[in-house]
């Protein structure tokens, strides 16, 4: 037997016993006759000691013990004198007696501790040691804890979870798909799905009732803090369900993950919020709803007054910024060179103080009296300490770089605590988004998403106008999830494909296997998709989801320890009937 214990288990009550432990050396201290060495596994540190008077020999070999040594260790369970309350072993040590060295290891490039030395490229090429980590450690035991609980709730909701196919076609997600070359099909590509979608919606059609997987999902896009090009989706989708069916369960599932996971009771239902709403007031389709400083529309209130910035804009917005009034000319700056940013792209930004007493000095002091100022400020509900901050230009490129001057004010004011989770529904969002390069139509969600049963007849008339019964889960700012209600009727369908500008033949070749399964009768159907490295993310509080990902890909997609993606042999190109040649 390697070991008796874990490294992680011994407390005062295992006094006297005799024990045998396993794991790395993570620390060696030498203190007068005595050699103490942390020794560490999965489940926690124990400190040895080594007495020199007592055995020479065995503490001499303790001493050339280098770190992350493997080591395997025998002795005899023993209270401390000076315990250490950090850890969960404190209150003991074992007093060495025998000590075999199961393997050496050379000096890892960067130390294994909580607050390590190594940037983030290093860990990732060494990733292996980086999740000898603790903290990396607990991310991914959150993870597994996590999926468990989702597979324990969907299982007792009578959901079963059927895996789907990775070498597949196209899905219609909406990024750009991973292609596989296929050595048996000369010529002819895979496609790794984007989400299991079309399997989903098949399974509902072959009376499967209540599906879900913890999915693998592939995309080719730009990579951001939140985004990897592959990640995992707690994918779901019901049968015989209205959207009210759907959002009840899938709040079941986040209030039993928030209960089970972090001891939280999210009380009373999760608040709606339309998509047109979330844009007029937070300026976003996820709107971080744990702290207010509402949008202000005041290109009505603030035109005529010759100020061409806000007489020529489409939009002009604004927010205020409780207790702001005292900002330096100095902080207003950067707030100035913040929604500057090219990412944020706004062209300036104005502001409006309202002084402690009762005066208000602006940017604009010389297009607006202190009476305008004052109306304007009453529209936000300003009382004097506020700073009203405003930026006009094209309505949704303006509204966009509001809501990240939101988001920031919202940080400097201290009120987005990560301890504090505020979850809502964005529903109704459009079922089509116009694209001014294409100059068409795409579908907001994907091709099968319903549309509002009362927004149909619009489908010819306006479609810009129809909203769909789709929603998306947010919480804290972040798109946890989003689903919706599918089109389970052919010639609705069809319509879609039309509007979204396919052809029969092209809407045929892509998904005439689902438009003919539903000539078998399709049950009416819906369901949604979490992304659960986000979950995790926000569960434990991390700013990128590669923390909660054992093995991610840097920002080109790469993953820099095993060095792919890389070339492929010649003869693996011949298999393939394939030669690369680069534009
Ligand atoms: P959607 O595309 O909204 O819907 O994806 C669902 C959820 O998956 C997560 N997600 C991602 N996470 C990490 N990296 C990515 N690149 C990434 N892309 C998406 C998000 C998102 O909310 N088939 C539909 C679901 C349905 O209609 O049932 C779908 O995939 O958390």
């Amino acid at each position: 037997m390697y070991r008796t214990k874990n490294c992680g288990e011994l407390r005062i009550q295992h006094s006297g016993e005799n024990v045998t432990l396993a794991g790395w050396v993570q620390k060696t201290r030498k203190m007068g006759g005595m050699t103490f060495i942390d020794i560490r596994d999965r489940y926690g540190i124990t400190q040895l000691v080594f007495n020199h008077e007592i055995n020479d020999d065995l503490c001499e070999k303790a001493n050339r013990l280098g770190r992350e040594y493997v080591i395997q260790v025998t002795g005899v369970v023993s209270e401390r004198s000076s315990k250490n309350a950090h850890i969960e072993t404190g209150d003991i040590e074992i007093l060495v007696d025998n000590l075999i060295v199961l393997n050496e290891a050379i000096t890892p490039p960067f130390t294994i501790e909580d607050n390590t030395d190594g940037g983030e490229d290093i860990r990732m090429k060494y990733r292996y040691l980086d999740l000898r980590r603790n903290n990396v450690r607990q991310n991914l035991i959150l993870r597994h804890k996590m999926a468990f609980e989702t597979r324990k709730y969907l299982d007792q909701q009578n959901f079963l979870e059927v895996e789907t196919p990775i070498l597949i076609g196209s899905t219609p997600e909406g990024a750009r798909d991973f292609v596989v070359p296929s050595r048996m099909n000369t010529g002819q590509f895979y496609a790794l799905p984007q989400s299991p979608q079309l399997f989903k919606q098949l399974l509902m059609v072959s009376g499967f009732d209540r599906y879900f997987q913890i999915a693998k999902c592939f995309r080719d896009e730009d990579l951001r803090a939140d985004r990897q090009p592959e990640f995992t989706q707690i994918d779901c989708e019901m049968s015989f369900v209205e959207q009210e069916d759907v959002l009840n369960i899938f709040e079941g599932l986040t209030k039993h993950l928030f209960k089970k996971i972090k001891n939280i009771d999210i009380q009373g239902d999760f608040p709606r919020m339309t998509y047109a709403d979330a844009l007029q007031y937070y300026g976003s389709d996820k709107p971080d709803i744990r702290f207010e400083m509402k949008f202000v529309e005041l290109k009505e209130a603030v035109s005529g007054k010759n100020f061409i910035v806000f007489d020529s804009a489409e939009y002009v917005g604004g927010i205020c910024a409780k207790g702001c009034a005292s900002y330096t000319r100095k902080q207003i700056d950067e707030l100035i060179d913040f929604v500057k940013r090219p990412q944020i792209g706004a062209k300036g930004l104005v502001y409006i103080r309202y002084d402690a007493d009762g005066s208000f000095k602006s940017s604009i002091d010389k297009f607006y009296t202190q009476n305008d100022l004052r109306s304007i400020a009453s529209m936000f509900n300003a009382e004097p300490g506020d700073l009203i901050l405003i930026l006009a230009g094209e309505k949704s490129k303006t509204q966009k770089a509001l809501s990240e001057l939101r988001l920031e004010m919202g940080s400097r004011l201290g009120l987005r605590d990560k301890n504090i989770y505020k979850p809502l529904w964005v529903i109704d969002f459009p079922l089509f988004e116009w694209d001014e390069e294409t100059k068409r139509y795409y579908a907001m969600h994907h091709p099968f998403t319903s549309p509002k049963p009362e927004d149909i007849a619009l489908l010819d008339a306006d479609p810009g106008k129809v909203r769909a019964n789709a929603y998306d889960m947010v919480v804290n700012g972040v798109e946890l999830g989003g689903g919706s209600i599918r089109i389970h009727d052919s010639k609705l369908q069809n319509k879609m494909f039309e509007l979204l500008g396919f052809t029969p033949e092209k809407a045929e070749t892509q998904f005439g296997f689902l438009m003919n399964a539903f000539k078998y009768g399709a049950p009416p159907h819906g369901g949604l998709a979490f992304g659960l490295d986000r979950f995790v993310s926000l569960f434990a509080g991390l700013d990128s989801i590669r923390d909660c990902i054992a093995f991610p890909k840097n920002n080109s997609g790469r993953d820099v320890m095993i060095d792919a993606p890389s070339q492929i042999d010649q003869s693996q190109l011949d298999e393939l009937n394939l030669a690369i040649t680069l534009k």
